[in-house]
């Protein structure tokens, strides 16, 4: 089934390649720590139903698979999340990890992590009872798009949405568009500067969607659980939790946290990826749906969000 998604050969106008050459060319260290800087400095306080309701002007240009609104995007992303991985009563289902990987993906994973991954996700998770949390974030994991709009940044595409990547480290070459060659000339695409195993919450990553709201929900200090914002933050990070080639990249960057989060990344792709079908959704009742979430896990329904004008 994978087959039929994230296929860029269909490539619309050369508009997901392009956006790919910018980033690969354009992504640099100074502009993430810059964008970190600005979120842990000046922001402005938003009612969470505006921000979703924004993401209706916005089309993700990297994207081969929808060219949906995003909302429709994030309430399939949710409902799928529901279907797939939940009971009614909200605890996870017993789903065999190993079931979540490729063949090739499995043969990858070192011996340690296959022991670890030799049970279920209920059981790897034990200290999770419930998981309603898993619906909301499936909801909202792409409100960092906002970047796009003019009030949040007006940032090209290039530096908010696709694949994201290590910088200061070289590009895998699993990444997409790695054999144009586009990253030769960006000095942090050919350097080494990580430590083995520092853990992927120590490096600095390409700056997007991910980074934005991962770094805006930490700020808030919303009722989510760490897992949560792990999954946002790393969700765009294909190469390490879906290669297209099947052999993971950054490995040795992983530390045990990550190796140990890798399942819930793999949970959530399939659930981003395979939501992406045409049928689209009666979305007139989405907010009935999601507000008790919200309010469960967001104070007062609001967040301090910053606008990232760093790019000329
Ligand atoms: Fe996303
Ligand atoms: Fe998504």
């Amino acid at each position: 089934m994978s087959d039929i998604f994230r296929n860029y050969d269909k490539n619309k106008n050369n508009t997901i390649e392009l956006t790919y050459r910018d980033m690969l060319i354009h992504q640099k260290m100074e502009l993430s720590i810059l964008g970190i800087s600005i979120i842990n400095s000046k922001s402005y306080r938003y009612n969470i139903w505006d921000i979703i309701n924004k993401l209706d002007e916005i089309v993700d240009d990297s994207d081969p698979d929808t060219d949906l609104p995003q909302i429709i995007h994030c309430y399939q992303t949710a409902e799928s999340i529901r279907l797939n991985y939940l009971q009614p009563n909200m605890m996870i289902k017993n789903i065999e990890i190993k079931s979540l990987f490729t063949s090739q993906e499995w043969n990858d994973v070192p011996l340690q992590f296959k022991n670890l991954y030799n049970t279920t996700l209920d059981k790897l998770y034990s200290h999770i009872i419930y998981w309603d949390w898993f619906l909301l974030i499936g909801f909202i994991h792409d409100l960092g798009k906002v970047m796009l709009l003019p009030e949040f940044g007006n940032l090209p595409q290039y530096m908010v949405v696709g694949d994201t990547f290590p910088l200061g480290n070289k590009l895998d070459k699993n990444y997409v568009f790695y054999n144009k060659n586009y990253h030769a000339n960006n000095p942090d695409l050919n350097l080494n500067i990580y430590m083995d195993n520092c853990g992927f919450d120590n490096v600095i990553f390409s700056w997007g969607h991910d980074e934005y709201l991962a770094r805006t929900l930490h700020i808030n200090k919303t009722y989510l659980p760490p897992e949560a914002l792990y999954i946002i933050r790393y969700h765009s990070f294909y190469s390490w939790h879906t290669p297209a080639n099947g052999v993971m990249g950054y490995k040795h960057l992983a530390n045990y946290k990550d190796w140990y989060m890798l399942p819930l990344l793999k949970c959530f792709q399939k659930a981003d990826l395979y939501s992406k079908t045409p049928n689209i959704s009666d979305n007139s009742h989405i907010k009935s749906i999601y507000d008790d979430l919200i309010h469960k896990y967001i104070p007062q329904k609001m967040l301090r969000m910053s606008s990232c004008f760093f790019i000329s």
